[in-house]
């Protein structure tokens, strides 16, 4: 929009239109002139290796790259050391991270007891909180996840899956795990090709028919091959409960960007770049709505663990440029479109209603982007402890300036 957003306590208060009346007095006032406005990015899913591994990142280095990357809220993964299993232990990470006051973070917590597989994990005493107000458990997060571990027995998974549905939050499935088909593709020597595909179609065709048994809300994560698209545009049809993400890198790179930096490597990652096809088919899904909204995946690592095949990218400080780049300039889809699959569809798939858009009465979440702003990636410039780009030397368009947060403003921008 042109125009002026009036923030009071943290909050949007006025929206005016270019020529509208502005305010007479404000207590501070941010010219964005020749800048877009947008609302702040949430990000769905990124992890943040706190507690257990300050050698690839903390709590405060990857809040700040993602203030730096425009995301005022995130959503962390529960694979740390001990991985997140429990409410007490998500409340606590949110604490520290309130304490520090860079970004709303969210943790996600795993589906089973120390992400094992074998029992339920703090889902089970949350769902006694419902029978038992009297018990002092945390209010449930926002989002559960096995992350890459999937739950492999199915009573469990469904059992896991009923009680997300119970608590009311959606279940993020990553969709590694495709069972014994996989598996005996791997043991014959099947290059990573051919069984990781395997192992997202057949996981994904299975979250999609747990999770509808269950009837809860269930999110995709970082879809990446064709067949996985087709699947969810169907399933979205009978159930508007399943939503799906795809990352920038899975948007912009293929196998050959992968080959480059080294398939077990620099370019390794979980699900890996695929064919060309498989990245028209995510590009398609994006134009298209089946894919619901853009999460980075941001996976740090340091470069030694790298270099010794640790999947994943640093993903916070890239998204919005790589997305602006491959999506916007190339005229994919809008830039408010963007912006949506950056921001409000995330809040939507989150229930977070006081965000996600900039709208009169909603948190003043905001993010001053530059969409003409030409640069190189250069990972030695991040925040985040992980330099593992796959974007490292190439040039970008759009530069995410400055993330605003709802708590400490009271400012008019213009
Ligand atoms: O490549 C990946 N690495 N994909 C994931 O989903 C997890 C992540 C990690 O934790 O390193």
């Amino acid at each position: 929009m042109t125009g002026c957003v009036v923030v009071e306590n943290g909050v949007i208060k006025k929206v005016i239109p270019r020529g509208g009346r502005t305010p007479a007095h404000a207590d501070a006032v941010i010219d964005g002139k020749g800048l877009t406005l947008l609302p702040a990015f949430i990000d769905l899913h990124a992890h943040f290796r706190d507690p257990g591994f300050p050698g690839k990142e903390t709590l405060e280095s990857a809040s700040l790259a993602a203030r730096a990357g425009g995301y005022a809220t995130v959503v962390c993964m529960a694979n740390t050391k001990p991985p997140l299993d429990t409410f007490e232990a998500a409340r606590s990470l949110r604490e520290r991270s309130a304490a520090l006051g860079l970004i709303d973070l969210h943790p996600a917590v795993a589906l089973t007891k120390g992400m094992e597989g074998k029992e339920l994990s703090g889902i089970k005493r949350g769902l006694m909180k419902q029978g038992n107000h009297a018990l002092s458990i945390p209010d449930p997060p926002l989002l559960f996840s096995e992350d890459g571990k999937d739950v492999l027995d199915d009573a469990l998974f469904l059992e896991a899956l009923a009680a997300a549905a119970q608590l009311g939050s959606p279940v993020s499935c990553h969709c590694d795990n495709g069972g014994v088909e996989a598996e005996k593709a791997k043991q014959s020597g099947e290059p990573r090709e051919v069984w990781s595909r395997i192992e997202e179609n057949n996981a994904t065709e299975r979250a999609i028919r747990l999770g509808s048994q269950a009837g809860c809300a269930l999110h995709i994560a970082h879809v990446s091959t064709k067949e996985a698209v087709a699947m969810i545009r169907d399933a979205k049809r009978k159930n508007p409960r399943v939503t799906c993400e795809a990352t920038p890198h899975h948007i912009a790179l293929a196998e050959k960007t992968a080959a480059l930096l080294g398939a077990e490597s620099f370019g390794r990652v979980n699900p890996p770049l695929r064919t060309e096809e498989d990245r028209r088919a995510i590009i398609a899904g994006v134009a298209g709505g089946v894919i619901d909204a853009i999460a980075t995946d941001h996976a740090p690592h340091a470069a030694q663990d790298k270099a010794g095949g640790a999947p994943g990218f640093s993903g916070l400080e890239t998204a919005f440029a790589v997305c602006c780049t491959e999506l916007v300039r190339n005229g994919v889809v809008s830039l408010q479109k963007l912006s949506s699959l950056m921001s409000a569809a995330p809040a939507r798939i989150l229930g977070l209603k006081d965000r996600g858009v900039i709208r009169e009465g909603l948190r003043a979440d905001l993010v001053f982007v530059d969409t003409e702003a030409e640069w190189i990636v250069e990972p030695s410039a991040f925040k985040s402890r992980g330099k593992n780009s796959a974007f490292a030397g190439r040039k970008v368009f759009g530069k995410t300036l400055a993330t605003m947060r709802a708590q400490a403003m009271r400012v008019v921008t213009v």
